[in-house]
């Protein structure tokens, strides 16, 4: 039985599995350029973060109805219950479908028909966070979030995904504000391939409570310090880490380097279909490849409820 977790970095168009693309792409009477499921596995082989951003965003083209959203998140609720997945912060990508002509209507509300269902069905509890593509101009993540607006219930807070390099996080000082002022939390990716001064402007500039990879940080002792000291968590992801190449092995991994700092740390699948395992099998990694012991994985599992913007009265119930 896997251990009780929460989920905090999880791409619900990084879920999509090559069986269900082909399924859905049938559904909707496109042709895929791949020949079949195994070729299209075998095309999932990374250099680093664009190579797979590339696959990633042209796969999406086969996600076009409610139906469509909806069976994508009902696949990944159904595979996250079977790894101990007991709450959910899943990321959507709304200018990947927007940009595509597919509506944000018909993206949340196919997402949210299957979440409305998730605590009964999968005695998952889950919210939603509206990610901006940072390699797109910050007037089109303003747009995104006036356009949200309809929808502030389900959506607990915004992140910052894509191409990070070159795409600063003070590039989006203005839309975080204006999030903040709608009552959004705030989490970014940074620190992925990013350097560590892109770690210090999500906190500075856009007031990330949270930060989506930060393996980074390690390159500055003084920033390393002030997450101890702050217990902002880091959602560390080990095998996108390795698949797109920040990280040589998982052998290499730092994340008993980040633990041993004091940091908050949690473990997370980013992108599970195209990474090689959903989350538990990420815990499972480091259990094989880092020697983590069983008190050290049930700390990771604690703090991801931690971490987590749970109302109290839920986190209480899952600590
Ligand atoms: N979008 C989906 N997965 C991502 C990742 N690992 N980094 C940045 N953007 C992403
Ligand atoms: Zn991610």
């Amino acid at each position: 039985m896997a251990i009780p977790k929460a989920e905090l970095h999880i791409h619900i168009e990084g879920t999509l599995e090559p069986e269900l693309a082909f399924h859905l792409a049938d559904r909707n009477g496109i042709t895929l350029p791949h020949t079949d499921v195994h070729a299209l596995r075998d095309a999932y082989s990374f250099t680093d973060l664009q190579s797979f951003l590339n696959l990633y965003y042209e796969l999406m083209d086969v996600l076009r109805t409610e139906a469509d959203f909806h069976d994508l998140a009902e696949a990944y609720l159904t595979r996250a219950a079977a790894q101990g997945v007991r709450h959910a912060e899943i990321f959507f990508d709304p200018q990947a479908h927007t940009g595509r002509g597919v509506s944000l209507d018909t993206v949340i509300n196919g997402l949210a028909s299957a979440l409305d269902t998730s605590l009964e069905r999968h005695n998952i509890s889950t919210s939603l966070i509206l990610c901006f593509l940072r390699d797109r101009p910050a007037t089109e993540a303003m747009d995104t979030l006036m356009a949200a607006r309809p929808h502030l219930e389900r959506i607990s807070a915004v992140g910052l995904d894509s191409a990070e390099v070159g795409n600063p996080p003070e590039k989006f000082t203005e839309v975080f504000a204006a999030a903040a002022e709608l009552g959004l939390r705030r989490v970014a990716h940074a620190g992925e391939e990013g350097p560590a001064s892109y770690i210090w402007q999500a906190l500075n500039l856009l007031g990330a409570e949270r930060i989506d990879h930060g393996i980074r940080c390690l390159e500055d002792p003084e920033l390393v310090s002030h997450l101890a000291a702050t217990q902002v968590p880091l959602t560390v992801c080990p095998f996108s880490n390795v698949r797109l190449r920040a990280v040589a092995t998982l052998a290499d991994h730092p994340l008993p380097a980040l633990m041993e700092a004091g940091l908050l740390v949690t473990v997370n699948s980013d992108d599970p279909s195209y990474f090689g395992g959903y989350v538990h099998d990420n815990y499972r990694g480091l259990q094989e490849h880092l020697g983590l012991d069983t008190e050290q994985l049930r700390t990771l599992a604690r703090n991801s409820f931690t971490a987590s913007f749970l109302p109290p009265e839920r986190r209480r119930a899952l600590l």
